[in-house]
């Protein structure tokens, strides 16, 4: 184990620290400067049946499902295809619509998470078309779907996802990009997009290297007993994975609400000992998301604003940055401080990361 290390503390911490390069790997040799697009070979759809598809859904459970949610975001900005994100395990539960024109994409890291196959499985027997979004090649997953896009994040280990999870999203990134170029997504928007993501790596590196301030925050509010989780549109999925990390690890109570909803209802929980982590994108949502904070901070609720956009001073108590890059890719990168804070808090708590209480790395039972 100590040579697989490579000289970290656990697993997770090496796998976030593989990020760049696990990044750099699901990019190499899918970007097309020439006509601003991607090509994922494993798909096998040519531009006609990629023209065809009329909604995608995207199908996985726990934080598999937080990144289809990204993913649903993307294709919906990109392409303007109707997409949404449902968990696998309610999907196989409930009597779906299985609708011809859509694609269907199961998203998992193994590739065996059993909820995840029966719903493939399902959608099979139904004669929907459905894609493998699996990192493991040749896990029972990607053998049932027959064709989609391997995440080619390395092996992963550690409970908690994280490389395969940022690798999840940067696929759906390039499957958004694809399916928009072979529509109305203009050849400049989508160069803006392919540069975006080339230049993913290299900022990924550089929110790696704040560790040491994310550890500081992270002392300061590791004895909060809950932690809300906060964030719209954009940084609504962003917001959810960064809970359910948080709760994984730590064994923290954390809640991940719409910073819209906390209004009607949630905002009686704020006080002094409830913190808050607001993911503020730099995007047309800033002043709603600055008034969020106002809201919390009125009530003295401590905010820990994770952010790539210039905010008012002194308006949140912790502020972790975030390079900015093309706004519909900034779910990736916002993701990544999350894991940084949910690591440093069951640091200081003394947790057992790499397995923690009760959980599996796949589950491949019921
Ligand atoms: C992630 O941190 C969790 N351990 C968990 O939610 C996981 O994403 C889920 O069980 C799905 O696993 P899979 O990607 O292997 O299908």
């Amino acid at each position: 184990d100590d040579y697989e290390l490579g000289g970290h503390p656990d697993f997770m911490r090496k796998e976030m620290a593989e990020q760049p390069e696990a990044v750099a790997r699901a990019l190499r040799g899918r970007l097309d400067e020439r006509f601003a697009t991607a090509h994922l070979g494993g798909l096998g759809l040519d531009p006609m049946a990629l023209r065809a598809v009329r909604r995608v859904k995207f199908l996985g459970c726990g934080s598999a499902y937080y990144a289809g949610q990204m993913g649903a975001t993307l294709v919906e900005e990109l392409a303007r295809i109707p997409a949404d994100a449902e968990p696998a395990s309610e999907f196989r539960y409930r009597n779906p619509v299985v609708d011809p024109d859509a694609l269907y994409v199961a998203i998992s890291q193994s590739g065996e998470t059993l909820d995840t196959l029966a719903a493939v499985q399902e959608l099979r027997r139904k004669g929907g078309r459905v894609i493998g979004a699996v990192n493991v090649v040749g896990s029972a997953i990607a053998r049932e779907c027959g064709s989609g896009v391997f995440l080619h994040a390395g092996p992963e280990v550690s409970v908690a996802s994280t490389k395969a999870l940022t690798n999840m999203t940067v696929s759906f990134a390039m499957l958004g990009l694809l399916l928009g170029r072979v529509r109305d997504l203009s050849a400049a928007s989508g160069q803006r997009i392919v540069s975006g993501l080339r230049a993913l790596p290299a900022q990924i590196e550089e929110i790696l290297t704040e560790d040491a301030r994310v550890q500081q925050v992270a002392k300061r509010h590791a004895h909060a007993r809950h932690m809300f989780f906060l964030g719209r549109v954009r940084g609504w999925p962003v917001a959810r994975e960064g809970a359910q990390k948080l709760k994984e690890i730590s064994y923290v109570h954390a809640e991940a609400y719409q910073s819209a909803e906390l209004k009607h209802g949630p905002l009686a929980l704020i006080d002094a000992d409830m913190p808050s982590v607001v993911v503020v994108p730099h995007d047309e949502l800033l002043a709603k998301n600055i008034g969020t904070m106002e809201q919390i901070r009125a009530r003295g609720g401590p905010v820990i604003a994770v952010t790539n956009a210039e905010i008012p001073e002194g308006l949140a108590d912790e502020v972790i940055r975030v390079p900015r890059g093309e706004p519909e890719l900034d779910p990736i990168l916002l993701t990544i401080p999350l894991q940084l804070l949910a690591y440093h808090i069951a640091a200081e708590l003394g947790r057992d990361i790499d397995k923690p209480r009760n959980l599996a790395k796949s589950v491949t039972v019921e």
